[in-house]
């Protein structure tokens, strides 16, 4: 295959992670040691930054920056939640490659941002540009079909698992039997951040925290679960509990989620925590609950990050640039974990089309009969995840993260009115 001369662009999509700048910064050194690519540019705010032609130049970054994206959290280049709505989008980013002579575009995100990078794909092949597109995975969700799992998820339940640790030595001290902890946790459709605080438990020690997981695959049954509380409470003298943000009810519904959605239609969520206080409150008189968001700080927590998670971030964002320039292009990059005993996890690739707006549940036969706990196929599967402490440089106290120069390059066209 001839080589393809030109330059590379990246961008980042949907929410961060502690390791999302990882991926970029596989990409960056990657790219470096290869001749066909002339420039390596960065889109500001994802597809956004296309649309508005506005680019950095990664390659004028110091290499020192470069390295401290592996311990940033955040998305260094800003990200965002847009969806190109009309063909004139599609075409407008189009133009913008051909005017930068971008051929090689590497987008980091979730199963939306997949399906953007896909339609951008068969744009250019239907305009007989030549581009190669990779997407490389991200999201602390672990939702995205066919690869194992995906960057960003290892350390967000790194650092949940660590909570629940960290805040029930707190309610073991302070219960009396009439202590509720409630952790609310993200994940939009699968319960696989919430199924990740079970790491929390000891080998054999059924009846640590979390006591209860509520998950989006099993629907709540209040009256269960107020009954599994009073056991717990009696047993433990506290009740640790987490939650899932997108826990239902029987209907289907979602228990907390407001009227809000964004670009792709998904409900903004968030409360359920407070609605199942509520509920613990009114039915259980005289028993204190405290709930806790951790909201944002679980996908930006880089001091409790999981270094098998960046560096398998970082390496997603290498192969990505390798599989392109060996002419691949559509394709994702796949997380695969090894068959044997002792975890080991190589990178391949899927059609962009088979991940783009899917969604891998849970499996249900990982969660135990309880539905409220996981069983041991679940820790197979995360615990090797965890593994590994990121080493985060500390100043006077506190972590230094990567401060880009973000030196921009010149714009080409006109401006794009984005509707
Ligand atoms: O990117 C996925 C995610 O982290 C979901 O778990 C969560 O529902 C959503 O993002 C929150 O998005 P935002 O920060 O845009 O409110």
């Amino acid at each position: 295959m001839a080589e393809l001369v030109g330059n590379v662009l990246v961008g980042q999509s949907g929410g961060p992670t502690s390791v999302i700048n990882a991926s970029v910064a596989g990409i960056v050194a990657e790219a470096l040691n290869h001749e066909c690519v002339e420039e390596i540019y960065g889109a500001l705010n994802g597809v956004l930054g296309i649309l508005n032609e506005d680019f950095i130049d990664l390659a004028s970054e110091s290499q020192q920056q470069i390295r401290a994206l592996k311990h940033t959290p955040g998305a260094a280049l800003g990200t965002c939640r847009f969806k190109l709505k009309k063909q004139q989008d599609y075409e407008r980013v189009l133009e913008v490659f051909k005017a930068h002579n971008i051929r090689y575009f590497f987008y980091i995100g979730g199963n939306d941002s997949q399906d953007t990078a896909d339609k951008i794909s068969k744009l250019a092949g239907e305009q007989g540009y030549e581009l190669r597109v990779i997407g490389v995975p991200k999201t602390i969700d672990n939702d995205l079909p066919v690869t194992d799992h995906c960057p960003g998820y290892g350390s967000v339940i790194k650092y949940l698992a660590t909570t629940v640790r960290e805040t029930a030595c707190d309610s073991e001290a302070m219960g009396q039997g009439d202590l509720v902890t409630i952790i609310e946790v993200m994940g939009r459709s699968a319960g696989w951040i919430a199924a990740g605080a079970a790491l929390a438990k000891r080998r054999d020690h059924p009846h640590d925290p979390p006591h209860l997981i509520l998950l989006p695959e099993v629907s709540f049954n209040q009256e269960k679960i107020l009954e599994d509380i009073r056991r717990t409470l009696k047993r433990e003298k506290f009740c640790s509990i987490v939650v899932a943000e997108g826990l239902v009810d029987p209907d289907g519904n979602y228990v907390a989620a407001n009227a809000q959605t964004d670009a792709f239609g998904h409900a903004q969520l968030g409360g359920a925590g407070d609605a199942l206080a509520e509920i613990i409150e009114t039915n259980l008189p005289g028993v204190k609950v405290r709930v806790a968001k951790p909201g944002l700080m679980q996908r930006a927590a880089a001091h409790a990050a999981s270094k098998t998670d960046a560096d398998e971030a970082y390496l997603a964002g290498q192969a990505a640039v390798r599989a392109a320039v060996d002419g691949q292009t559509d394709k994702m990059i796949t997380l695969l974990r090894g068959d044997a005993d002792q975890y080991t996890c190589e990178t391949g690739l899927a059609p962009l089309a088979d991940i783009a707006n899917g969604i891998k549940k849970l499996p249900t036969e990982w969660i135990n009969e309880d539905g409220v706990s996981m069983n041991f196929q679940f820790i197979r599967y995360a615990q090797p995840l965890i593994q590994g402490e990121v080493a985060v440089p500390y100043e006077n106290g506190l972590p230094v993260f990567a401060r880009l120069d973000k030196v921009r390059v010149d714009k080409l066209l006109s401006g794009y009115d984005i509707a």
